[in-house]
């Protein structure tokens, strides 16, 4: 087998387990064919909190399975490809990846399509459907699948998202359990991927009473929006054209602004605490106006004095203090990656859920007020809102 072929297929295996995109592996076409072995099939796991690679070695008559710590699993790949299999069929979300080797060991490496759109890291579970592709209307209509309702070439990471997205306001839904009717807002809806998806899964998979509104500045998505809720029957669905600082919203349990820019953002969380939501959910995006303001003179400066680490840091600063200042009105705070970023750069994801338990409110102020002045910022725009 030439070394470049069987180096790009483990570099290929390498990179789907670091991005979490294996869905599984398989080892075929035994070597010696009086093995009871027919083929391996390796899956990645997560156990106990730590990723491990399973090895599932399906013989005549049974199965057995083993689980091995990454590179372990790697290692043993290799040597399973020189000794006992010819072939290796490697399916991510990206692509899959087949490796075809002859008796006198030469291989060839053939890459086509995903099968896959998820990776499954909890084998014994069985796999829920948030929402169904067959016979959905509003991901045909707005791009995401074909005629026949299969999802487009070019779309698997959008519906991977949301799917993602689908997914974490599940697990967001207990802190809700008292309302008898969820209202929902969804400030800078676009073109309402998300927004139906979510009335979707929220109303029609889990029977909840919800009303949900979008809240977009651009007339025409508002437009297609609202004749799409209206012909499939998406009731309580509506979308109004606005800006998300000039809207009165009304009470609010749910405030979503995923993708918003710069200090839209802040606007939404702002609408948020003011109307006592639930919960906040924001993906921030485009964050400029802490940038304009760092001012760094401390031991640092020789770092930021870099364009690339300021505004990097910026980013985090700026996510940092809307964190922090929603856990001074009474949010228990969380900020993780929503979606890997190599689908998508705007891919952090900030949680607040309201509790009723007392806020160390000046303890928190000390914090971002020396936070500000390590970075030598005036204002947090949403500070400024809020005072
Ligand atoms: C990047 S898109 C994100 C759409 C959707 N939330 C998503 O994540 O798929 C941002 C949308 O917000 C809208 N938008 C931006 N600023 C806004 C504002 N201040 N008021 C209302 N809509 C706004 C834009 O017109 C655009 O359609």
């Amino acid at each position: 087998m030439p070394t470049n072929q069987k180096n790009i297929f483990i570099e290929k295996l390498h990179l789907s387990i670091d991005n979490k995109e294996l869905a599984k592996l398989v080892l075929s076409k035994k070597r010696n064919k009086s093995s009871d072995l027919k083929k391996i099939t390796v899956k990645i796991s997560n156990i106990k909190d730590l990723t491990k690679l399973t090895f599932i070695y399906t013989h005549n008559t049974n199965d057995k399975t083993k689980n091995v710590n990454i590179e372990v699993g790697i290692n043993e790949i290799e040597k399973l490809l020189e000794k006992d299999f010819f072939n290796a069929d490697l399916f991510t979300t990206r692509e899959t990846v087949q490796l075809f080797t002859n008796k006198k060991n030469n291989s060839k490496i053939k890459i086509s399509e995903p099968t896959f759109t998820e990776v499954n890291f909890n084998h014994n579970k069985i796999k829920k459907q948030r929402i169904s592709l067959k016979d959905n209307f509003y991901l045909q209509e707005l791009g995401i699948t074909t005629k026949d309702f299969k999802i487009k070439k070019d779309m698997h990471d959008k519906y991977r998202q949301i799917n993602k997205y689908l997914e974490i306001i599940e697990s967001l839904l207990p802190s809700l359990k008292d309302k008898k009717e969820i209202r929902i807002v969804d400030m800078g809806s676009g073109k309402g991927y998300l927004t139906f998806a979510l009335y979707d899964f929220l109303k029609n998979s889990l029977n909840l009473k919800i009303h949900i509104s979008g809240i977009e500045f651009r007339e025409d998505l508002v437009e297609k929006s609202n004749i799409l809720a209206k012909k499939i029957g998406f009731k309580n669905l509506n979308f109004k054209q606005g800006t998300i600082e000039q809207t009165e919203t009304g009470k609010i349990d749910i405030l979503i602004a995923l993708h918003a820019c710069d200090t839209a953002t802040d606007e939404a969380i702002f609408k948020g605490i003011k109307s006592n939501a639930s919960l906040i959910i924001v993906a921030p995006c485009c964050q400029k106006q802490i940038r304009k303001q760092f001012n760094i003179t401390n031991e640092m400066a020789s770092i930021f004095k870099h364009g690339i680490l300021k505004e990097q840091q910026a980013v985090i600063i700026t996510d940092g203090l809307r964190a922090l200042i929603l856990e001074e009105y009474a949010y228990k705070t969380k900020v993780f990656e929503f979606i890997s970023g190599e689908h998508t750069p705007k891919n952090t994801m900030i949680i607040g859920t309201k509790h009723n338990n007392k806020v160390k409110k000046q303890e928190l102020l000390n914090k971002i007020n020396s936070i500000k002045q390590l970075f030598g910022i005036e204002y947090h725009y949403l500070e400024k809102l809020l005072k």
